[in-house]
């Protein structure tokens, strides 16, 4: 286990608001002891151009991506949204916010646990089979700019049991046996996160660290089953598949799924 430098200020403060400030960026964040959704919560804040971030003990009515909902037991793990606006990438790059969030979000957890983070196409953070954390981004586009990304993250940390129907969680706790300082982790993200914005190369940064990126495993889509390997992801975003056949195939999120097989 790999230990990060300290140089970050970092303190819940009971429930006040407080200022994370990185070398690269300044973040104000907010906790809430319980609301809805954070993302809903973002939506509505009047935000002045900062970078704002809402950090929930709970929420009544997670959202995962789709029509899941995402389970959270209070006061256990990270669930918190952040607002950014992200002038300089145009509405058709805006995967890059993806490929930022989710490399950012390896390269914190790394440094808490002891196995390989990757992330599962398009932007489940996993650990080895198990999803770890999950991330629900919505942009605003104004016109070909993106006016501000509300990016949620919900960072399975101290949960010891999961109750939902959710097929694979996993948690910080469950994989080093004993608790991290969920205050500590989101300063370390958030730094990290300003780190990865920075890179020239993030696009083969992520695809160097996808899941299952080497060999053939199992997918389904609207046609049923087949075996493929990654062949490449797009700028867009877009997955490119190989299957035992040699043909190409290309998909957008929601068009394609892993099929899970639990080898542990
Ligand atoms: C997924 O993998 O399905 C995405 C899960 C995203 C969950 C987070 S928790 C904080 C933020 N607020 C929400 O309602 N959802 C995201």
């Amino acid at each position: 286990m790999r230990k990060m430098s300290d140089s970050l200020a970092y303190r819940r403060e009971g429930h006040r608001n407080i200022l994370i400030i990185t070398t690269k960026m300044q973040f104000k964040v907010i906790y809430v002891d319980e609301t809805d959704s954070t993302n809903r919560w973002l939506r509505d804040y009047p935000a002045e151009g900062e970078a704002v971030v809402v950090v929930a003990d709970y929420q009544t009515a997670g959202r995962g991506c789709g029509a899941n909902k995402w389970e959270s037991e209070r006061g256990k793990n990270l669930t918190f949204s952040l607002l950014l606006h992200p002038e300089l990438v145009p509405a058709n790059e805006q995967f890059r916010i993806t490929e930022w969030v989710s490399v950012a979000l390896c390269e914190t957890i790394e440094h808490y646990i002891y196995n390989k983070v990757e992330i599962k196409w398009p932007n489940d953070i996993y650990v080895e089979n198990r999803k770890l954390c999950g991330i629900l981004i919505e942009n605003r586009l104004t016109g070909s700019c993106i006016k501000d990304s509300i990016i949620g993250i919900g960072l399975n940390v101290n949960q010891q049991t999961f109750r939902s129907d959710a097929p694979n969680p996993v948690s910080i706790r469950q994989l080093v046996g004993k608790d991290s300082d969920r205050d500590k982790l989101l300063a370390d993200f958030l730094r990290q996160l300003g780190n990865v914005m920075e890179l020239p190369d993030v696009s083969e940064t992520y695809r160097q660290r996808l899941w299952r990126r080497e060999g053939m495993h199992p997918f389904r889509d609207a046609e049923g089953e087949f075996c493929a390997k990654i062949a490449g992801v797009e700028a867009d975003g877009h997955l490119v598949l190989e299957d035992s056949r040699g043909k190409e195939r290309k998909y957008a999120f929601k068009e394609v799924e892993w099929i899970l097989s639990f080898t542990n």
